[in-house]
């Protein structure tokens, strides 16, 4: 394949979200017109993902992405996960029957949108667009709506209440502008509201804000703010969690073209046994994957910053 759309193809790879903003993924070659996308698990994070669930779910954001970018140059992917878990492999065809997708327009555009919303309904047409995506959508008032809520509550006192797992989310922050240039990855000060001052200042501060009754209650805040939530639900496998991915990112990549804000609920998925309680109150067929609530919001106060291209690529003839 031509190196500008490989390079085109992996530059849309890695503006997909990843959990912590680890990025984890490396792309190389395949005979064939191939891009293996392998999961970089030296970006694994033990205590908050140990089964590497939401490693392996980025990697489907990515693969995703990749795909609808296919579509402007014309080409089809084949998508093959390797069961083992090592990578996936994409193929990319020439295919007359290809259009180019509108969703190729809200790649550059996405972003995970923390701000509180401003409360207004989303549209009944918008909303079943998003259904169609592989998601249960839980209006504001609903009973499963209120199951969330009481699920985020848990799931804070567990993690909040975990010095490892509040460890663990420390070590993914970038404290003032410095470190967020230098790391280029992880959650940065000005994406999370952190004013840029001496790191170990904000350390402290970050630190001891870190406490589930403080956490939770800004969490319930814009969680009511959010006139829907979305789960997203798979067989808890590789590639029930590559395909939950693939999912997630043609919904998020939908709800940007209508200008609809997403942001994620992770806490009640991380904590296994609240994931489960989760499933089995709104009778979802197997593990809850992926929380979000949407909304309409002012854009995001900063947008996440990637690493190079050059870092993720394993390619032996183009450079
Ligand atoms: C599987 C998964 C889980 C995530 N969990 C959370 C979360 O619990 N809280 C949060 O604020 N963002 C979460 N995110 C969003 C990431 O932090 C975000 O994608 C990353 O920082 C890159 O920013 P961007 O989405 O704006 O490009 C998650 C993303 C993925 C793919």
């Amino acid at each position: 394949m031509d190196n500008v759309i490989v390079d085109s193809l992996l530059d849309a790879a890695i503006k997909a979200p990843s959990g912590h903003n680890v990025q984890p993924w490396l792309f190389s070659e395949l005979p064939g017109d191939g891009i293996l996308v392998e999961p970089d698990v030296s970006r694994r994070l033990p205590v908050l993902d140990p089964q590497d669930r939401e490693l392996y779910i980025s990697v489907g954001c990515a693969v995703e992405n990749m795909c609808v970018a296919a579509t402007r140059f014309g080409l089809s992917a084949e998508v093959r996960v390797r069961g083992d878990g090592s990578g996936v492999e994409v193929f990319f065809k020439c295919d007359g029957n290809v259009v180019p997708s509108l969703l190729v327009q809200a790649i550059e555009r996405r972003h995970t949108n923390r701000n509180k919303y401003d409360g207004t309904e989303i549209p009944r047409s918008v909303i079943d667009l998003l259904s169609v995506c592989g998601a249960d959508i839980y209006m504001r008032g609903s009973m499963q709506f209120e199951v969330v809520k009481n699920g985020i509550i848990e799931a804070d006192k567990v993690i909040y209440g975990n010095s490892r797992s509040k460890d663990e989310l420390l070590e993914c922050i970038r404290y003032n502008r410095r470190e967020s240039d230098n790391f280029m990855d992880g959650l940065g000060n000005d994406v999370l509201g952190i004013p840029d001052m001496p790191a170990w200042v904000s350390r402290i501060a970050t630190s001891l804000a870190l406490r589930a009754s403080i956490q939770s209650r800004g969490d319930i805040r814009k969680l009511m703010s959010s006139p829907a939530v979305a789960a997203f639900y798979a067989p808890d496998d590789i590639a029930g969690r590559i395909q939950c991915g693939r999912n997630l990112q043609r919904f998020l990549l939908t709800a940007t073209m209508h200008d609809v804000a997403c942001a994620f609920i992770g806490q009640p998925c991380e904590v296994e046994s609240v994931a489960t309680g989760l499933a089995s109150h709104l009778d979802l067929p197997c593990r809850l994957q992926v929380l979000l609530r949407i909304g309409h919001s002012a854009p995001p106060l900063a947008y996440s910053r990637r690493r190079p291209l050059a870092e993720f690529k394993k390619f032996k003839s183009v450079t």
